[in-house]
């Protein structure tokens, strides 16, 4: 296959990481056979820097020409970087909101596993992670809190500050299809996360997850309260297959759960819209206060690249020998200093990218 995928090294550890799953990447296409064609387009702080806006209309236009788009991580440190001293549409946040928004991306996939060799990561108790977990999260990536309408105004003397929270009902339904799709393929249960004792939106979501759910007479539906959500996370993640829930709750509960992995630095993540196109990002940030160290952990990358061989190109084979790497070489002892553990062999970015290549090679 010929493959054209553009790049968005970003800020941070950004270029860093994206460098290694460039090298797995092309790894894989020398092996299977594939002809993968990079190009790079700007994003975030590193697009303000030289155009002045965290996103140009060239960028988006390079990235809807290719067939997926490979993201570092955007952004710096809050409270030292000039970017935030930005109004907030000229910050590098909004680069990647409206890059979500441009290309309709309003799936996102986070996964949530607990690695066998990382166990020691986790922080629950034995009892609870003795269980293991591997959990989706389906978060709605295009509305809710995030894109409705904002203001700030002084109403007699008063500084008032409102936000937006709309969802249509084929906002919904076009997400809970994804979910219970996604559902149908892995253990068949949907948690469908809200706040419906409170909010109109949040009952709305569970009228059409519902509706939704009549076709899908074989996956199991419950319905679960977002309070009552952060609990079980931690109490009992073995419960959760697929999680549905709109973008705020999303970006809440997808933290928490990857935090119960023990190992950030390892979970990919997936934003698609309703054809194969996708954008393929780690879960974690930029981690500006390591940036340039060659100390990253580049796997979260590596992972992301492999979701997008299976979801945007459908070369499930190579996507599962980039997963299977990733296991042997963790198999194999070496750590990245985030996931360090006594007797491993640390290694910085750049080696655990070869080491990540070499396997793949090493499993044909
Ligand atoms: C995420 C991030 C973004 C979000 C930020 C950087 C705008 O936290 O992808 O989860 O809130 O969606
Ligand atoms: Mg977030």
């Amino acid at each position: 296959m010929e493959l054209k995928i553009t790049c968005i090294p970003g800020d941070g550890i950004g270029p860093e990481i994206v460098r290694e799953a460039k090298k797995v990447l092309e790894k894989v296409a020398e092996i299977y056979g594939h002809k993968m064609l990079f190009t790079d387009i700007l994003m975030g702080g590193a697009s303000i820097d030289v155009h002045g806006e965290p996103l140009t209309k060239e960028a988006v236009a390079q990235a809807k020409a290719a067939d997926a788009v490979l993201m570092g991580s955007i952004g710096g440190d809050t409270t030292t970087s000039p970017w935030y001293r930005l109004p907030p549409n000229k910050r590098p946040e909004a680069g990647l909101l409206a890059i979500r928004k441009e290309l309709n991306l309003f799936a996102n996939l986070r996964p949530a596993i607990l690695y066998d060799e990382l166990s020691g990561a986790c922080p629950l108790k034995e009892e609870i992670s003795r269980a293991g977990f591997d959990m989706m999260i389906m978060r709605e990536l295009t509305g809710g809190l995030y894109f409705g309408e904002r203001k700030t105004v002084v109403e007699n003397g008063v500084r008032k500050a409102v936000d937006t929270l709309t969802y249509d009902e084929n906002e919904i339904r076009r997400i809970a299809v994804k979910g219970f799709d996604i559902a149908m393929k892995r253990r068949k249960k949907v948690t469908s996360v809200d706040k419906a004792n409170v909010l109109d939106s949040s009952r709305l979501w569970r009228r059409v997850v519902e509706e939704v759910a009549e076709n899908y007479p074989e996956v199991t539906l419950e319905h679960m309260l977002v309070d009552n959500c952060a609990m079980q996370l931690v109490k009992n993640p073995a419960q959760f297959d697929v999680i549905l829930t709109e973008n705020m709750f999303g970006d809440i509960l997808s933290d928490e759960a990857s935090m119960v992995t023990g190992s950030i630095g390892m979970l990919a993540s997936a934003s698609l819209n309703d054809s194969k196109f996708g954008l393929y990002e780690p879960s974690h940030g930029s981690a500006p206060d390591i940036a340039g160290r060659d100390i990253a952990n580049p796997i979260a990358t590596v992972l992301s690249a492999a979701m997008m061989l299976r979801y945007s190109f459908d070369l499930d084979k190579e996507a599962d020998a980039v997963e299977t790497a990733v296991k042997k070489v963790l198999q194999d002892g070496y750590r990245t200093v985030d996931i360090m553990s006594e007797g491993c062999t640390q290694v910085g970015c750049s080696k655990m990218g070869d080491l990540l290549a070499e396997k793949i090679s090493s499993l044909v």
